[in-house]
């Protein structure tokens, strides 16, 4: 097949990468892509956001499949476009996709759909919004309508935090039109975890459990990044969540968006927060409760997930593209798969680009590339997540271990990385 990944992180890095190991052959395409994509695909010069380039190359070079990796793409509308032109596109249509573009959408979709999640309202007045939030107690979460890039949810552990939340998204327009209305939702206490689901429109399959870890040091310490490492399987979803899952969660989401008209193809992403047996359950009565949702694969959770996937890759994302998806196509691998994210210095703050990466040749563990450029010849840094070292192995330990020995080969100036991923795994143990 002729396929184009839209993107240019570890995510596309690893769609591309599992296509390329498909049985069949396949031409692939990444836009814009990166230096690692580059030694698997062509690299196509469009920005990923680039709607309306990405729907003229398609026109011109016709491929089989496009899949799309970011969620600001599919926001915009970029599968609908891609659908008019009669081009088979894997990642939903805009209407969709508001699934992650608005979380007032997705609260109003879950609310219809009796789906498990933390009580919230709705507020673009300041006071009305800090009139609610005794309701609420401590600690309560703050989330600013739309796509904020990750940084748009505070959970306050004070009420004077909550109140400058509300003010910087309501009065200083700090996350502009995305924070024009915010939510105040109730705290869920517990444990995170990915579930990413194939949805063709009526039928979801569910990929293998992952967890991500958002802070960007060692014990869940400093500020939130867009991930630092994940693994799969997690053990805080046990075998008999996932039919729960599939059956309160993902499917009555699917069937409610349908009734609205939505055919949705793609990923559905549900972060979900499970609450310890015993513990203190959400107001839904459920222990486990939708945080929220994306329209699209995790970044990094992909990095550890894919690797897990047997059967024949493209075939099982076309045929979610055409709403023919069959559960008995995605085969999952006995192993454990776990990936470190490798970050430039200050991320995720200010950092430095184009510093010369070395231990990419011959690196024993699979590494993705996020952050990455060719520069005469040679990869260097263009990101704050520059790497993405996966490894797998039969136990989660193993995994682990060879993802370290992949990542303890890497060096550039300034680098840094999480020494602790899976650790909550482990902790369990
Ligand atoms: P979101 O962008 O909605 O995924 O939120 C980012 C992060 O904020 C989540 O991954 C959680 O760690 C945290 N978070 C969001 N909503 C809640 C909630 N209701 N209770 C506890 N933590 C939350
Ligand atoms: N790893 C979190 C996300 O992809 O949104």
């Amino acid at each position: 097949m002729k396929i184009l990944v839209v993107g240019s992180g570890g995510r596309e890095h690893a769609i591309a990468w599992r296509l390329s190991r498909d049985a069949e052959k396949h031409v692939l395409y990444c836009a814009p892509g990166n230096a690692g994509t580059a030694a698997i695909a062509s690299n196509v010069p469009v920005a990923a956001g680039d709607v309306g380039g990405i729907v003229a190359w398609a026109k011109e070079n016709n491929p089989d499949l496009v899949v799309i990796g970011p969620e600001d793409p599919l926001v915009k509308g970029l599968a609908d476009a891609l659908q008019e032109n009669g081009i088979a596109v894997f990642g939903p249509v805009a209407a969709g996709a508001r699934m992650e573009g608005s979380k007032r959408f997705a609260k109003e979709v879950m609310r219809a759909a009796g789906v498990p999640t933390g009580r919230a309202e709705v507020f673009d007045d300041p006071a009305k919004a800090k009139a609610a939030l005794a309701a609420y107690g401590l600690p309560v979460v703050i989330k600013a309508d739309g796509l904020a890039a990750g940084k748009g949810v505070v959970v306050a552990e004070t009420a004077a935090q909550a109140e400058s939340a509300i003010d910087d998204m309501l009065i200083a327009n700090k996350f502009g039109q995305a924070g024009a209305e915010v939510l105040v939702e109730e705290f869920l206490d517990g444990e995170e975890c990915s579930i990413l689901a194939l949805v063709d429109g009526e039928k979801a399959v569910l990929l293998p459990s992952s967890q991500d870890h958002k802070r960007a040091f060692d014990g869940d310490k400093g500020p939130n990044t867009g991930g630092m490492g994940a693994y799969s399987p997690a053990p805080v979803v046990t075998d008999r969540m996932l039919p729960e899952i599939r059956e309160k969660i993902v499917m009555p989401v699917v069937r409610e968006l349908g009734r609205r008209g939505i055919v949705y193809r793609g990923i559905l992403y549900a972060g979900l927060m499970i609450t310890p047996e015993g513990g203190k359950t959400a107001l839904s009565g459920s222990r486990i409760n939708v945080v929220e949702f994306n329209a699209r694969f995790g970044d990094p959770e992909t990095e550890a997930v894919l690797p897990r996937l047997g059967g024949n890759f493209a075939r099982i994302l076309l045929d979610t593209a055409n709403g023919r998806l069959r559960e008995e196509e995605v085969v999952v691998l006995p192993e454990a798969a776990a990936t470190v994210i490798v970050a430039s210095g200050g991320y995720p703050g200010a950092y430095e680009k184009g510093k010369k990466i070395s231990g990419l040749e011959g690196n024993p563990a699979t590494v993705f590339h996020c952050g990455t450029r060719l520069e005469n010849g040679e990869v260097v840094t263009a990101g704050g997540r520059v790497l993405s070292v996966t490894g797998t192995g039969a136990t989660l330990r193993d995994a682990v271990d060879a993802a370290y020995a992949g990542a303890g080969k890497i060096s550039f100036e300034g680098m840094f990385f999480r020494k602790d991923i899976a650790h909550r795994a482990f902790g369990r143990a």
